[in-house]
Order: C-alpha cells, then structure tokens, then sequence
C-alpha cells in the first residue's frame, strides 16, 4: 500500500532543509547568509576556493587553493555538476516544485525516499549465481504466482540474467502464468543438455516475460518420467554458467524428487504461506520439517510471503512476529484482482500495493546476495 507518512522532521531538516535557505541568484547558485563577528555577509560557495572542488580542501576561512598542482589535486568531477538531490515526485511535494519552476524545493518525501531505497536494495551487488527456492507445503497457496512476480520484479530493475524455472513434478503453469509458452520445457533441454553450450542454444529452451527468461515444465502429466533430483542438479548445473539469479517454482510439498535437488543448491528461499490458521500453519510445518532435515540455516535466512489478507479475527501482528522471529522477514502480499484471474500476469494491471508488496519481497531477497564470491 502506498504510504504517505510525514517524514521525521529533524531527519528531514537536516537532508533537505537547506533546500529552503536563502533565493536562487540568477545563475542558479543558492546564496548564504554567514553570521562572521556581528557582520553579515553573502557566501557563494562555488566560489570559495576548494569547498566545492575537494571533501580534504580547505574550509571556509582557510587559505584559498589557488592554482596550480595543489587546485588541481583537489579536482573533484561530482562537485562540478549542480546536483540538488532528488526533485519531489509526488504530492504536494512535486506540485509545489513545479509550480515555483523548481525554486521552492521541498525536497522527497519520506515515501519516495523510503522507495529510492528499496529499488537499491533490489539491485544489490551479486558475486556469481543465487538459487532462490520457493516453496511451500500447501497446495495453492501462491507458490507459483510470488516466483512469477518476484522474477518479473528482479528483471525489471536489475542488469544481470535472471531465471525462473519450474521445478513441478507436473503440469507447472509457471510459463502460463509468464508467458504463455510451453511448448519447450525443463525436458526437452535434458534431452539436448549435452548440445547446451551457448546462450543462444539456451535462450531456444526459455521464453520471455519483459526481461524475465522462464523454463516451463513437463506439460504431460502422463509422460511418467518424474523430474528427478539428479535431472534438476544436471540441469542446475549447466544453467548457473548462464544466469546470476536463478528461481525454481517448486511442486506442492518437500518430498519429491526435484525438490530434494532444488534444497541441495538453494541459496536461500521464499516460504509461501497464508494470514489464515492452516495457510500459516502449513507454512510454519514447512519451515520445521526443513529445520529437522538439515536446513536450519536456509530457515533462518528465508524469507516468508503471505499471500492474501487476514480475516478480522486473525491476530495478524501475532502471525508476522511469529515468522519474524523463525527467518529473516515477512512480506505480506495482498489480495489482487488481476492476479485471482489466474491467468498471464500483466505487471501493469497489478494493484500499486502488490507492485510494492513484490519490489519489498525482491528488495529482501536481494539484500541478502552475497557481494562476493563463496569460497
Ligand atoms: N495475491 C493474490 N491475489 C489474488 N489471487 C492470487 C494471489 N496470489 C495467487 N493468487 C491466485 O491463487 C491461485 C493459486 O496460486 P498459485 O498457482 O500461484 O499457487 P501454487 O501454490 O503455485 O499452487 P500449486 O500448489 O497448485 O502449484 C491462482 O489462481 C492465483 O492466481
Ligand atoms: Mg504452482
């Protein structure tokens, strides 16, 4: 949901109050007032020697840096450029600053800041590739929509490859709900995997949603060739040459055979889940059958989505802190009309809350990439 919280207004202050000091001269510098001795007078600071050329350069008062080797050691590009920060996006804000021509600058409000933020987090530094496993031991509860709209989220704002695979034993709709093409799946690239040696040769296997590549499934229910753990790791292993971030949608439950492969590689996980008493008991299940199974430290690490919104009686602060304590964060993700059709996801027709509810949910998942390669 969009949030329009008033900012701190000493944190504020401090960021963007000098945005409202002084008039603009006619060459866009921002004039001072500078109390000296009982005198006042008018600072341009462009002017005042290193200040704006240098963080080490002389202060106001010091000796000016003149020319020569000294000047030119204190170079700094970033001071040249009249950067003034972010101009309001929103708002009173960006009427305000519009209609003043940008004279009167408010400065971001807390929101857009609080935003600013999150896109960063979403494009955290990555060191080699991240497998994110999304699963759940309910059925239906999300599972395959938050892989959708995590991927699609993750492509649109960061530069490196991102992959979304479908790891069901059956049937997946994973590319139905992306791209509508399935007609290549996770078992034809087996087939040709030893011929795999290229992006290209990859790129003819995956379909596109936006920037998002997505591998579909086994389409067949019927074509008795269950995706086995070995199968996952082999195809696992030859797309990790070629994508940074690598989601797998997997199956209903923690038991079958692509899922045991899926939790071998996986760097960290989403745990799907509901606000009601199953959804989040099923989810809460989940995490304790990965803790006896030897995966304590992808529980404390994951990251838990629950899809939908609570019923009133629900203690809904009672079901976050319950998480909050078991892993690393709890995104909720509301009820969207455009996604309960269950049919192609259009980022563009999803509710503003939801589009905030996935960049918070890439925003955390990315916030815990690794910066540096693992030895
Ligand atoms: N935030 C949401 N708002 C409204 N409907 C949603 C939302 N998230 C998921 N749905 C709908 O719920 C249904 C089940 O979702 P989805 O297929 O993602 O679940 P799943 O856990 O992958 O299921 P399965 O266990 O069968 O693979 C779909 O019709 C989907 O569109
Ligand atoms: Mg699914």
């Amino acid at each position: 949901m969009a949030r329009h919280d008033e900012p701190d207004p000493a944190t504020w202050w401090e960021r963007y109050g000098h945005r409202l000091h002084g008039e603009p001269t006619r060459s866009g510098e921002r004039e001072t007032t500078v109390v000296d001795d009982g005198s006042v007078r008018t600072a341009h600071p462009q002017r005042q020697g290193g200040e704006w050329f240098s963080d080490a350069g002389p202060a106001v008062g010091a000796e000016p840096a003149g020319r020569g080797p000294t000047h030119l050691r204190a170079f700094d590009p970033d001071s040249l450029v009249r950067a003034r920060g972010p101009v309001p996006d929103r708002g009173w804000r960006r009427i305000l600053h519009a209609a003043s021509l940008g004279r009167i600058d408010p400065g971001p409000s807390a929101a857009q800041l609080a935003a600013q933020d999150r896109l960063a987090r979403v494009r955290s530094h990555l060191a080699g590739t991240h497998r994110v496993a999304v699963t759940s031991l309910k059925g239906g509860v999300g599972k395959t929509t938050v892989t959708a709209c995590l991927g699609l989220a993750l492509a649109e704002h960061r530069g490196d490859r991102i992959l979304a695979l479908d790891a069901n034993p059956d049937a997946g709709t994973l590319a139905d709900r992306l791209t509508g093409h399935s007609d290549r799946t996770v078992r034809d690239l087996l087939d040709d995997l030893a011929a795999v040696d290229s992006w290209t040769a990859v790129s003819r296997y995956t379909s596109l949603a936006g920037r998002l590549q997505v591998l579909a499934s086994e389409q067949d229910p019927a074509a008795g060739e269950a995706f086995t753990r070995d199968e996952y790791l082999r195809i696992d292993a030859a797309l990790a040459r070629y994508f940074s971030v690598m989601l797998t949608d997997s199956g209903t439950g923690m038991v079958h055979s692509a899922m045991a492969g899926t939790l071998d590689v996986a760097d960290s996980l989403v745990v799907v889940g509901a606000p009601t008493v199953d959804g989040a008991g099923r989810a809460s299940k989940t995490l304790d059958w990965l803790v006896a199974h030897g995966h304590g430290r992808l529980v404390a690490d994951a990251v838990v989505v629950l899809v939908g919104r609570a019923a009133r009686e629900i203690d809904a602060p009672a079901l976050r802190e319950h998480f909050a304590g078991r892993c690393r964060a709890v995104v909720e993700v509301p009820h969207d009309p455009h996604l309960a059709t269950g049919g192609r996801i259009d980022p563009g027709r999803l509710r503003p809350a939801t589009r905030e509810a996935f960049l918070e949910l890439a925003a955390s998942v990315a916030e815990a990439f690794p910066a540096h390669v693992r030895r």
